[in-house]
């Protein structure tokens, strides 16, 4: 075994996460959907989400055979809600491909939907014990500081450098979970974007970026590109016990769930209040950052005494605010409904309760 992968065992034998809930178990159901739910999201954040999933999906036959707006409220709060579409279509073709048994290499697991090459590699290693390298945003940063890796590990020729150091240092094959949760535990304790921990790292003594005091210069960050920002008027209307809510579109942003009507132009969303009477009141702007770009949005309440008779569009629901729990809501949306239930009343506040990542559900 490279001497890299041996000092990274013995480390994350004695210092690494051991108890994490996805580690207690080398079920590829488990091990899968708590491999999607951390991408891009921080352990912290998905342990309850993973608990819940599980109470409500306990097998794969059980999630293929739910509807995704069954999975949607699940995942809300989650956040790149394309995952979520995945792993239900991913559950659906491990059912109907593969007899509801997932594939045992990582070359078969990286056919299905959602599973990426680093992925499938994690779950290979964890539950199969496969030497399949992984490769996500943590281990690229260990990689390119290791051996000094010029280059933003977003660009496609860095990236199949960082490949290679990864599949050329894989340990033995019985020594594969550890040394992969290892990588992981690196990235995420010690070798972190910011206030690295290279004291206490096992492999400092071979580290190009520490040897040439670079570790705060590496990996490149990714080329600066001005991000576009964009407008919203959101219509919070609320009607006796009732707050109305939009579906969106299957596809895209947010795809699936379910948010407040939403205009393009103060007008637009003033014309619409008119139609259902009542007086808008005005919220300061608010501001959520996406990948690809910026959303500023101005809240708008509207509160009537009752549901309107015919006001209903397709996809448009006046949703009782007991029921509100069971609709996919992104985070934004979430917070806003929870800040305005903090001006109003009781039946607001108790609908849309903190959890205890500070979110509401
Ligand atoms: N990030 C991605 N996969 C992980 C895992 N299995 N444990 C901890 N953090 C992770």
């Amino acid at each position: 075994m490279s001497e890299f992968a041996d000092r990274l065992v013995r480390w994350q034998v004695e210092h690494g996460r051991q108890d994490l809930p996805w580690q207690r178990t080398r079920e590829p159901y488990r091990v899968w959907l708590s491999e999607i739910m951390l991408q891009q999201t921080q352990v912290s954040v998905v342990i309850g989400y993973y608990a819940r999933f599980l109470v409500r999906f306990a097998d794969v036959r059980a999630l293929a055979a739910a509807t995704l707006d069954d999975v949607l409220p699940l995942w809300a709060g989650l956040g790149y809600y394309a995952r979520a579409r995945n792993l239900h279509a991913c559950a659906r073709a491990v059912v109907e491909r593969h007899g509801g048994q997932f594939p045992r290499s990582a070359a078969a697991l990286a056919q299905l939907p959602g599973i990426g090459r680093s992925t499938a590699a994690a779950i290979a290693a964890f539950c199969f014990d496969e030497r399949a390298p992984i490769l996500d945003g943590n281990v690229k940063r260990v990689l390119a500081r290791h051996f000094g890796v010029q280059g933003y590990p977003g660009q496609a020729a860095v990236e199949r450098q960082l490949w290679t150091f990864a599949a050329d240092l894989l340990p033995r094959a019985p020594s594969m979970p550890a040394y992969t949760q290892a990588l992981m535990d690196l990235g995420a304790m010690l070798c972190t974007t910011r206030k690295p921990r290279c004291a206490d790292c096992p492999v400092r003594s071979t580290c190009s970026a520490f040897a040439q005091g670079r570790v705060h210069e590496l990996p490149a960050p990714r080329p600066s590109k001005a991000v576009p920002v964009r407008r919203a008027w959101w219509l919070v209307a609320r009607a006796g016990e009732c707050v109305l809510l939009r579906q969106r579109g299957p596809e895209g942003l947010w795809g699936g769930l379910w948010v407040p009507p939403t205009f393009d132009s103060a007008q637009a969303l003033t014309n619409a209040a008119q139609s259902l009477g009542g007086v808008p009141e005005w919220l300061a702007p608010r501001r959520h950052g996406f990948t690809h770009y910026t959303l500023d949005y101005t809240p708008v309440l509207l509160t009537l005494p009752a549901v309107p008779p015919a006001a209903h569009e397709p996809g448009e629901d006046w949703v009782p605010l007991s029921r509100l729990d069971q609709y996919a809501l992104p985070a934004p949306v979430k917070r806003l409904l929870q800040h305005v239930a903090v001006r109003q009343d009781d039946l607001w506040a108790g609908a849309v309760r903190a959890t205890p990542e500070g979110q509401c559900y």
